[in-house]
């Protein structure tokens, strides 16, 4: 699913932010990205859906290079994927509802069934009585939700996430969690960056671990070893 080889990421002028990474990422695995802050799992995120260019290397997402992508293929790669970042906000004038639903809409999903599937993921995330309020109306939490229901809508096959339980007290990530192994269950790749080294342990999942740039561990729960 995802293929990276000898990539670097070197951000102007000079600063190397990851340095000669090869990792491969097959279909329908859960992998935590983890390590520790200025790592270098941001930028690990952001080249796979082609919001930052590597240096150097190759990258291969659902079996396109994209290492040279044009706009337009760019676009389609990013209609694979569930992207659940924190700058990504959402619409404050739309409703919670609203924003999810219009993310199914723009990709040509008819309204009806994307209400109806906004409707669904809300209630799954806890939301169910904050269908109708803005972003302005809702907590820290509540609106990270509402951005993942938006980033599930499309049945991706890869989602990436960002510390997506960065602003939720411990019972709601540990709920998000849940919502994530159950995509995960129905086949879809799941890559999660997060210095929550109390999810690692929660959760039994391969961990995928950066220092300074460099991928410096790799342990699959089979191993029954942990870098982290
Ligand atoms: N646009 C940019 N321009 C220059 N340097 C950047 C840029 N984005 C990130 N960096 C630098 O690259 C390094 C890695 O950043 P990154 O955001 O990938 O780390 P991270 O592992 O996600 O950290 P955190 O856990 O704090 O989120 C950091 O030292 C950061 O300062
Ligand atoms: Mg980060």
């Amino acid at each position: 699913m995802v293929r990276l080889f000898r990539v670097s990421k070197i951000y102007p002028p000079n600063y190397a932010a990851l340095a000669d990474i090869h990792l491969q990422i097959e279909k329908g695995e859960f992998v935590f990205l983890n390590g520790p802050s200025g790592a270098g799992k941001t930028t690990l995120l952001r080249l796979l859906f082609r919001e930052e260019e590597a240096t150097e290397g190759q990258i291969i997402v659902n079996g396109r290079n994209i290492t040279r992508l044009n706009g337009g293929a760019v676009a389609r790669l990013r209609q694979e994927l569930g992207l659940v970042f924190q700058e990504f906000k959402l619409l404050p004038t739309l409703t919670a509802l609203e924003n999810v639903a219009l993310a199914a809409e723009v990709v040509g999903t008819p309204r009806r069934e994307g209400r109806k599937k906004a409707f669904h993921l809300l209630r799954e995330l806890g939301l169910k009585d904050k269908h109708d309020c803005k972003p302005p109306a809702l907590s820290g939490g509540e609106q990270q939700r509402v951005a993942i229901a938006r980033a599930l809508v499309n049945d991706p096959i890869l989602v990436l996430a960002d510390e997506p339980t960065g602003n939720l007290d411990a019972e709601m990530a540990e709920e998000t969690m849940r919502l994530f192994l159950r995509i995960h269950e129905q086949g879809t790749t799941v890559v999660i960056a997060t210095h929550d080294t109390g999810l690692l342990q929660r959760f039994s999942h391969r961990v995928v671990y950066l220092q300074r740039g460099r991928l410096v561990g790799d342990s699959k729960p089979a191993d029954g070893e942990r870098s982290a």
